[in-house]
């Protein structure tokens, strides 16, 4: 492993493969979708149980997407949701960003949804993603930021969740707040700011369904997945803390007037 790669601090825990398999193109990749053209090769990183994924191999069918992964056992999900759909241009294999295994100049877009915050260098990683693609093609790029994250009602416990969070994922080597930063990173990366777009979007989780589906999720993860574990172990919180961290998370998803929007930043970077 490169020095500069950071813990993945979710893991591929149920409860968080619940959070991305709910991912689409167009829940997640709005920003992008103008962009892609049928014959068009996509590099995927981060590219998880691989909605997104096979989305944009959907959109391009004239060309390919390939999904890449740090975490190999993720894979065989991505393989199956690609195999369901009965997408036959799309491929998956093993790297890192900081360091991608094909030659200069190789695909028309480079994606990443939700990976720069885990990085433990995001700027190497731009610099990466821009090598790989050729002139004229896009690297594209969304990062939800953690203290953007608000919400309502004002349950006791959901502040110490934000605050464990960011400490945990700062631990790991990542940076949560990476939304509000991913135009500086693609600067300091050598992208010229004239030819990059930097916008942000948002997710809302409103309705009883969502509510259910977001609180249980996160209660679910901050007791039984990898982030428990890295935040036990780190020394951040107690098994106690968290299980009242869980039970915040539970009350704020049965309150009828809960509402919780998601922050994005979004980069579109011409090569
Ligand atoms: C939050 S998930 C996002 C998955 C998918 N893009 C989505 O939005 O549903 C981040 C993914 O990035 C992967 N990842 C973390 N560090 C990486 C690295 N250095 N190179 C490639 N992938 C990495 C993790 O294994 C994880 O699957």
């Amino acid at each position: 492993m490169p020095q500069e790669s950071a813990v993945y601090t979710h893991g591929h825990h149920e409860s968080v493969l619940r959070s991305h398999t709910w991912r689409t193109a167009a829940n997640s990749a709005a920003y992008l979708l103008d962009s892609l053209r049928p014959q068009m090769h996509v590099l995927d990183i981060g590219c998880g149980p691989g909605t997104i994924t096979a989305d944009l191999a959907a959109l391009v069918p004239d060309g390919r997407v390939t999904g890449l992964e740090h975490a190999p056992e993720v894979l065989e999900q991505a393989r199956a949701t690609a195999a369901a759909r009965g997408l036959t241009n799309i491929d998956f294999a093993v790297g890192d960003v900081h360091a991608l295994d094909y030659p200069d100049d190789t695909f028309c877009v480079v994606h990443a949804h939700q990976v720069l915050q885990h990085v433990g260098d995001p700027v190497q990683a731009l610099r990466e993603m821009r090598r790989v693609t050729k002139p004229g093609g896009i690297v594209a790029v969304r990062d939800s930021d953690y203290s953007g994250m608000i919400w309502y009602p004002q349950v006791p416990g959901m502040d110490d969740w934000q605050r464990l969070y960011l400490r945990v994922a700062r631990a790991n080597g990542g940076e949560p707040d990476a939304g509000r930063r991913l135009h500086a990173w693609a600067r300091q990366a050598g992208f010229v700011p004239s030819t990059l777009t930097a916008t942000a979007a948002t997710w809302c989780y409103h309705t009883p369904e969502e509510r259910a589906w977001w609180s249980e999720l996160w209660a679910d993860r901050t007791v039984s997945s990898v982030y428990a574990r890295l935040a036990v172990d780190g020394g951040h919180a107690t098994p106690e803390e968290l299980a009242a961290i869980a039970g915040a998370w539970r009350e704020w998803g049965a309150d009828e007037d809960g509402w919780f929007a998601i922050l994005h930043g979004e980069i579109l970077c011409r090569v």
